[in-house]
């Protein structure tokens, strides 16, 4: 019988970490559950960093970014020792439990520690990545894109003003999630994904025709062609893990001759005031893990697909998520 649950937030921060928290905690004593609030993420659990949340608890942070829980990323987790001390604070402290807030990173150690411990894990994705296989889209991307594209559309106006290109750098190490997202949506010229193979050379030729990979040299015969045609700016969005603005900058101005400057947005994307999609995700989800544990479900995460709250075992959910590459790639160099 589940009497006691804990609620951690781990990996990187995501808006809607807080709204998703609230809704666990509410819906948790609602159903008479008592619920425990775990610091610092992983790390709370082996130092035993955690204390017993009431409705008061949390109060008046539905609208904030961040989480009140702190988060972290914790090597110590991912070794055994790690795990076991974690496990030890699971007993001693009568959790019945565990509500992983988090991506793909927080899963890949939840589904390892629940099941070597028999510790029911559910999780509940949040990360600006949108890294989760099998559900639509994970809260706080919505926030971070409108963030970005905040930011972009205000270097529109200097680009247009000036006839400048830019490069703007958005987060995602390993998925170009962001880029593609706020490249359309910003009216962007060009991007440069981890998906999609870059390449940097400033000779390349296939089978003596330019290749329809992401080249450089592709990108500034589009550049060049395009200022012909009367197009006076130019803004190509590069997500961090493809490559970094800086170099594309420099290299962009050394084959063209066009001031180009370079723009990264870092951790502003993390951050804010959730937007009203990253808030209502965060609370359906939120009692929607609730229901999974006192179900007896583990090892999965809730999510929503198509409109319907689903659940996705861990094991596919930490699966790599497959983009739309190619056909929004092409969509954004037609659009151009
Ligand atoms: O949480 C995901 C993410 O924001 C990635 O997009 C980014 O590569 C990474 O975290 C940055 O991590 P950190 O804040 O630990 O440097």
């Amino acid at each position: 019988m589940i009497e006691r649950i804990a609620v951690l937030t781990t990996g990187g921060d995501a808006p809607g970490m807080n709204a998703t928290i609230r809704a666990v905690v509410r819906c948790a004593i609602n159903k008479k559950l008592e619920v425990m609030g775990v610091f610092r993420g992983w790390w709370g659990l082996i130092n035993e960093e955690m204390k017993l949340l009431n409705h008061r608890s949390v109060s008046g942070i539905i609208n904030q970014g961040g989480t009140i829980l702190k988060t972290a990323r914790c090597p110590e987790f991912e070794t055994e020792e790690g795990r076991k001390r974690a496990f030890n604070t699971v007993k001693k402290n009568a959790i019945d439990g565990l509500i992983v807030i988090g991506g793909n990173g927080s899963f890949k150690a939840a589904h390892i520690f629940g099941r070597k411990y028999n510790v029911p894990c559910i999780g509940i994705p949040a990360s600006i990545d949108n890294d989760i296989n099998g559900v639509d889209v994970t809260i706080g991307s919505d926030t971070a894109i409108n963030t970005a594209l905040a930011a972009i559309d205000n270097i529109r106006d200097t680009a247009t003003s000036m006839e400048r290109i830019f490069v703007v750098e958005v987060m995602g190490r390993e998925s170009g999630y962001i880029a593609l997202e706020v490249a359309l949506a910003g009216g962007c010229e060009d991007v440069i994904i981890p998906e999609k193979k870059f390449d940097t050379s400033t000779s390349l030729s296939v089978n003596g025709e330019r290749s329809r990979t992401i080249d450089l040299e592709s990108i500034c015969h589009d550049i060049v062609e395009g200022n012909l045609r009367g197009k006076i700016s130019w803004i190509i969005v590069v997500a961090e893990g493809a490559g970094s603005a800086f170099d594309i900058a420099k290299k962009i101005t050394e084959m063209t001759s066009l001031e180009t400057r370079a723009v990264v947005l870092g951790h502003v994307q993390r951050g804010g005031r959730p937007t009203a999609f990253s808030r209502i995700l965060a609370i359906n989800l939120g009692e929607a893990a609730v229901e999974c544990l006192l179900k007896g479900d583990s090892d999965k995460t809730v999510g929503m697909r198509d409109g319907k709250i689903i659940t996705v075992d861990f094991e596919l959910a930490i699966t790599k998520k497959e983009l739309e590459v190619d056909r929004l790639y092409n969509l954004i160099k037609v659009l151009t």
